[in-house]
């Protein structure tokens, strides 16, 4: 990881403590700077009733829409994450997330994520190549 962190990362970093995530232990931050530069953020919140348990991608994908509208879009998302070990592992944006984010986004959105070490640095056309659309 580098030392110095992005204010996208502060900001994943700060809402993962606030995920709600009794039932798997694993907690999700995510912080989108949109189009427009403004930053938002999302954590994971899972339910009791396990399918009901939202992503932090697509929280975050919904504060952006609540605050700016459907004009907005995505510039930079950041996402990462820690374990109940307070450990934080190699994970990126689920296929779901993917095909949310990429509503919102272009090709190029930059989307980076934890790798095992270092972040990992991709974009949206990487992450989600031939994603439905209608
Ligand atoms: N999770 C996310 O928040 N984002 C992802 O892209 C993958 C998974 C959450 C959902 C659930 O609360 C926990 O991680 C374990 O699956």
């Amino acid at each position: 990881m580098s030392a110095e962190m992005t204010d996208l990362e502060k900001l994943a970093e700060h809402v993962a403590k606030n995920a709600y995530s009794p039932y798997s232990t694993f907690s999700v931050g995510a912080a989108i700077r949109t189009t427009s530069g403004n930053v938002y953020s999302g954590c994971n919140v899972e339910n009791v009733s396990s399918g009901l348990t939202v992503c932090a991608e697509r929280n975050a994908v919904g504060a952006a829409i609540a605050a700016e509208g459907k004009s907005m879009r995505i510039e930079e998302v950041f996402v990462t994450n820690f374990n109940a070990e307070g450990a934080t592992i190699h994970c990126s944006p689920c296929g779901a997330c993917r095909q949310v984010m990429a509503e919102f986004s272009t090709p190029d959105t930059k989307v980076i994520y934890r790798g095992d070490e270092d972040n990992i640095v991709t974009t949206m056309g990487q992450l989600l190549p031939d994603g439905f659309t209608l």
